[in-house]
């Protein structure tokens, strides 16, 4: 059974994943009403796009606190005043410290633009074209303590192709995460992801049997 799970969405640039669940709510694909948009920088494009939607914005400027947890804390107080339960990373450059994670555990989403535990961290299209992987792709996961390192919700792989730029990678892997991070959250507000150890169970979850994706294809 599905509810409007309360989102509070965290981001520092042009929030391209924003506007994809925005869409999503508006077009009821996601169960979902956020509460509140925050920006660590007051230039992220993606507050325009919030405010193009009516939502709150608030800009919380991490320069301007003297420590990490200072700043994450400051993050957290505002999040509950919002009566937040799931706080959505979209694009949000900060690494999160203890003090916020314990305060949402498991109630923290992250977008990763490859497939993890493959390339975490920064510039991970430019390392994966350099490793020279056939498949990237992008993750979905709770946030943990360890950066990137969270159990794992949905992934979707893309091929690389051999002229590939980290633009042209970037792109496609970036329209992979507007269809994923949705469906992410809608799992949520469905009641049906049960974090055990590392592993996300999903409730209902559909078998792909023999769909394969194989780069170069087995044919020609
Ligand atoms: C995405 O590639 C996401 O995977 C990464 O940062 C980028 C954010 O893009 N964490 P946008 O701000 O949602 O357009």
């Amino acid at each position: 059974m599905s509810r409007q799970v309360p989102l509070g969405v965290l981001i520092s640039g042009s929030g391209s994943n924003l506007q994809a669940i925005m869409d999503a709510i508006k077009e009821k694909r996601l169960d979902a009403v956020i509460r509140i948009v925050i920006s660590n920088r007051d230039d992220a494009y993606g507050l325009v796009r919030a405010r193009n939607h009516n939502l709150p914005t608030e800009i919380v400027d991490h320069r301007k606190f003297p420590a990490r947890e200072a700043y994450d804390q400051a993050l957290v107080d505002l999040l509950k005043t919002h009566d937040v339960e799931l706080v959505v990373l979209a694009g949000f450059m900060r690494l999160l410290s203890p003090v916020f994670v314990r305060a949402f555990s498991n109630r923290i989403m992250n977008i990763h633009p490859a497939l993890l535990p493959a390339f975490p961290g920064l510039h991970v299209q430019r390392k994966a074209l350099e490793y020279g992987v056939r498949f990237s792709g992008c993750t979905v996961h709770f946030v943990n303590e360890e950066c990137d390192q969270g159990p794992i919700i949905i992934q979707a792989a893309v091929p690389v192709f051999p002229d590939d730029t980290e633009e042209s990678l970037s792109a496609r892997i970036l329209k992979e995460e507007h269809r994923i991070y949705p469906r992410a959250i809608q799992l949520y507000s469905e009641g049906r992801l049960h974090v055990v150890g590392r592993r996300v169970l999903i409730d209902d979850l559909e078998k792909l049997e023999d769909q394969a994706l194989v780069y170069p294809p087995l044919k020609g």
